[in-house]
């Protein structure tokens, strides 16, 4: 049966770095109070001019690199963002074209927080079904720039940043691969995250507002119920989790699910304390961070979850690399 490997990663940071206390010196709030509420210590945050397509291009290079092809191998590329550089074309046509990628289709999916988990589960499925044969997803955001630099309460969360990875079809994977992937969404819960502004609402892009209690409370539970059906369709125990690659919004959160899955907290991949939470990117981020420094090795089974505005939310578990 045709499957779908996850063949090369790739991840790209703007340069400039907002430390916590650099956040103090312009508003209220403290370096404490941050990390103790979320474990973030800093945050990079795109340039003057630079745009969300130029984080996925640099991201996208890197993972291409990684697999060993070349940007005209592809035959899809999918964007998960938020932030996409204009209301239309999608931010996909622009990282199409920035890669040279002239035989792939693409386009974005929006999903918020989720939008990583969903468009691995889109890009595997174009995979399975032989629409595809070898994809790109990225994650990217410019997260900074839909920010309310006078509300505390979200300014200080988010990040801007891509990751990448590569999707390739294979015939003979024995068991590697996306071995299951969950997607859900609750509409009646929009309002406890969103933007205040849109095309056919304002008429302006509009700023991040969140309950971030209600958020919290809504996402230990539905990230461990998304991965225990993530886990049972994969027929894998949470035993058999070699990392856990989670949405990185807050430490408490992750640490959460650390202990309701029972893992070793050394199997979970933090980097919410470098990015802070970028929304679509996190999860690539911290997959090629880790996959970079040596900890995520070929065969390793990860699992992936994430929620964010929708609410919606997935999990999803693979074994890493080609056999
Ligand atoms: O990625 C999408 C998914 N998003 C999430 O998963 C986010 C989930 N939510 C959270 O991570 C947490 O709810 C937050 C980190 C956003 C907030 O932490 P909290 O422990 O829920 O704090 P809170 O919102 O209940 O606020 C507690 C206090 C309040 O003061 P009072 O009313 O107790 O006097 C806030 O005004 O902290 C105050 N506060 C701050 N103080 C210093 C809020 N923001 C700040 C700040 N600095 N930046």
């Amino acid at each position: 049966m045709r499957q779908t490997l996850i063949t090369g990663t790739g991840s790209y940071l703007p340069e400039r770095i907002i430390t916590n206390d650099d956040l103090a010196a312009r508003m209220d709030t403290s370096d404490e109070w941050i990390r103790q509420r979320t474990g973030i210590g800093q945050r990079h945050m795109v340039a003057e001019g630079q745009k969300t397509s130029d984080l996925a291009i640099a991201a996208g290079e890197k993972a291409l690199e990684h697999a060993g092809l070349n940007a005209t191998d592809l035959d899809c590329i999918i964007i998960a963002t938020t932030t996409p550089d204009d209301t239309f074309p999608a931010t996909a046509a622009t990282v199409q074209a920035g890669l040279g990628a002239s035989n792939a289709f693409a386009f974005d999916v929006q999903a918020v927080c989720a939008g990583f988990v969903y468009g691995l589960d889109v890009g595997d499925s174009m995979v399975k079904c032989g629409k595809a044969n070898k994809a790109l997803v990225i994650g990217a955001e410019s997260f900074t720039r839909i920010l309310d630099w006078e509300d505390r309460s979200t300014a200080v969360l988010f990040g801007d940043g891509a990751g990448a990875v590569v999707l390739e079809a294979s015939e003979d994977h024995d068991g590697w691969g996306i071995l299951s992937s969950t997607l859900y969404t609750d509409g009646r819960f929009k309002d406890i995250l969103y933007v205040d502004g849109g095309v056919s609402s304002t008429g302006t892009v509009g700023h991040v507002r969140m309950k971030g209690r209600e958020v919290f409370r809504h996402a230990v539970e539905k990230l461990s119920s998304s991965m225990e059906a993530a886990l049972k369709i994969s027929g894998l125990e949470a035993s058999d989790v070699d990392w856990l690659v989670p949405h990185q919004a807050n430490l408490r959160i992750i640490d959460s699910m650390q202990k309701k899955l029972n893992l070793d907290e050394n199997k979970v991949v933090r980097t919410v304390h470098e990015h802070a939470n970028t929304s679509a990117a996190s999860i690539p981020l911290a997959l090629d961070t880790a996959v970079a420094d040596g900890r995520i090795k070929p065969g390793h089974v990860i699992a992936f979850e994430a929620i964010g505005g929708g609410l919606s939310w997935g999990a999803a578990l693979a074994r890493f690399g080609k056999p």
